[in-house]
């Protein structure tokens, strides 16, 4: 039976955040950002094992401990250029090793996405484990959307009907998802683009607002929220 293997890219710098450090590693909710996902992660039985690509060089990782996760994690520092690069190093990597199959289900999930729910990850899973293709989690666009001009004002007003906001984590089968990422074309930002290039389409499962990616200083108040409700209610 095809089994279950998320994936984190943790190879980033972090530049629009704009700290000293890596965003991943960022403290939230008294852990590093990346904590939160792994805990989400590996606590989900369903998931084997959770790789995790770190740039060569990295010198934070170990300065934590992991200890909590030890037998569920592998840990490869093999992260490239961008993200695309990064998660198919691990994929490379974790096939090496032997921990993966053609047909075995991978869910890739961004470092700074620490607001993942168990019950998000099981939904995804559930809607995709004898899906064709695989997908993602997705929210439908909620506000107007308007089209600036050159000068910053309203060109237009874009219809939204049918509009998603790609998340992750984002689940393919090894097989596909190394042959999308190895043909894509420059400049995608998530695994199920490089899908779509091959010509298929991935189905979109609703996320959630909690699973933001945390991107600009702005956003860490709101992820520091989020996590302490978390704690606070212990889901
Ligand atoms: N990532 C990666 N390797 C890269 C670039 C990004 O593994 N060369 C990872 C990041 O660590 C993050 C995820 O991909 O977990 C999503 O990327 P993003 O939010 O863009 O993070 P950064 O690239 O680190 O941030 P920025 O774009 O602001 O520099
Ligand atoms: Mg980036």
């Amino acid at each position: 039976m095809a089994e279950f293997i998320a994936l984190i890219p943790a190879a980033g710098s972090g530049s629009r955040m704009g700290e000293d450090i890596p965003k991943q590693y960022r403290p939230l909710a008294s852990k590093p950002m990346i904590y939160h996902a792994l805990r989400t992660l590996c606590s989900t039985e369903r998931i084997g094992m959770v790789c995790v690509v770190l740039a060569p060089g990295d010198t934070e990782w170990a300065r934590h401990d992991w200890s909590e996760f030890a037998g569920k994690i592998r840990v490869f520092g093999c992260g490239g250029a961008t993200r695309a690069e990064s998660v198919t190093n691990g994929l490379k990597a974790l096939r090496a090793e032997n921990h993966v199959q053609d047909q075995d289900w991978i869910l890739v999930h961004d470092a700074a996405r620490p607001g993942l729910s168990r019950a998000l990850v099981e939904r995804l899973l559930d809607q995709l484990a004898q899906d064709e293709i695989g997908g993602l989690l997705a929210v439908p666009l909620a506000d107007t959307l308007k089209r600036a001009d050159d000068t910053g004002r309203v060109m237009c007003t874009e219809p939204r009907e049918r509009l998603w906001q790609a998340q992750t984590p984002q689940m393919f089968r090894t097989k596909l998802l190394l042959e999308a990422l190895e043909k894509a074309p420059a400049g995608i930002t998530d695994d199920a683009s490089a899908v779509e290039a091959l010509g298929f389409s991935p189905k979109l499962v609703t996320g959630d607002a909690y699973n933001f990616k945390v991107t600009y200083p702005q956003d860490l108040k709101l992820a520091e929220l989020i996590l302490q409700e978390r704690t606070a209610t212990q889901n």
